[in-house]
């Protein structure tokens, strides 16, 4: 995203260019291509797959909580920080890349990795449920 100057275009959420998908989708070829060039394809997949990944953590996070009864506070910095992350990156883009915006969006996204990494030891079969 960076790299390419990805937030540089297409400043409007959910929509791009008026439409789902954006309409420069599959310009380049071979077909893979879009993928790591294409700059509103990058941007397309980076919103989305960010929307698919927050549904799957709240889906796991909500489960520990509400199922299994863990009362440990990083599930819910987990929820919280993923719904953060969410609206920094639509802010980023929204604001053309505005740089305090961009760095708390990038900080956000390892303080999300490390919430991620501490919650998955936490249930993972072999740590104990009153370990942290
Ligand atoms: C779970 C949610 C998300 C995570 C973990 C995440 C992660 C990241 C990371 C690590 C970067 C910097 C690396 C790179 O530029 O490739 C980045 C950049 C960016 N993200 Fe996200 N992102 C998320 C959601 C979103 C959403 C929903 C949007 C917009 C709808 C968005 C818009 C952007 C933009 C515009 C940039 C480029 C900023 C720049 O040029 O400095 N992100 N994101």
């Amino acid at each position: 995203m960076a790299g390419l100057d990805a937030g540089l275009v297409y400043n409007e959420f959910p929509l791009m260019g008026g439409g789902f998908f954006p309409p420069e989708m599959g310009f380049l070829n071979p077909e893979w291509r879009n993928y790591l060039e294409n700059i509103p394809v990058v941007q397309f997949v980076h919103r989305w797959l960010a929307i698919l990944t927050m549904i799957l953590i709240f889906i796991y996070a909500g489960r520990a909580i509400l199922r299994e009864k863990r009362s440990e506070a990083s599930f819910k910095f987990l929820i919280l920080m993923t719904f953060l992350q969410v609206g920094l990156g639509i802010a980023t883009l929204l604001s053309a890349v505005y740089l305090p915006v961009a760095v708390l969006h990038q900080l956000g996204a390892a303080l999300l990795v490390i919430l991620m990494s501490a919650t998955l030891y936490q249930t993972w079969p072999w740590a104990s449920s009153d370990s942290a």
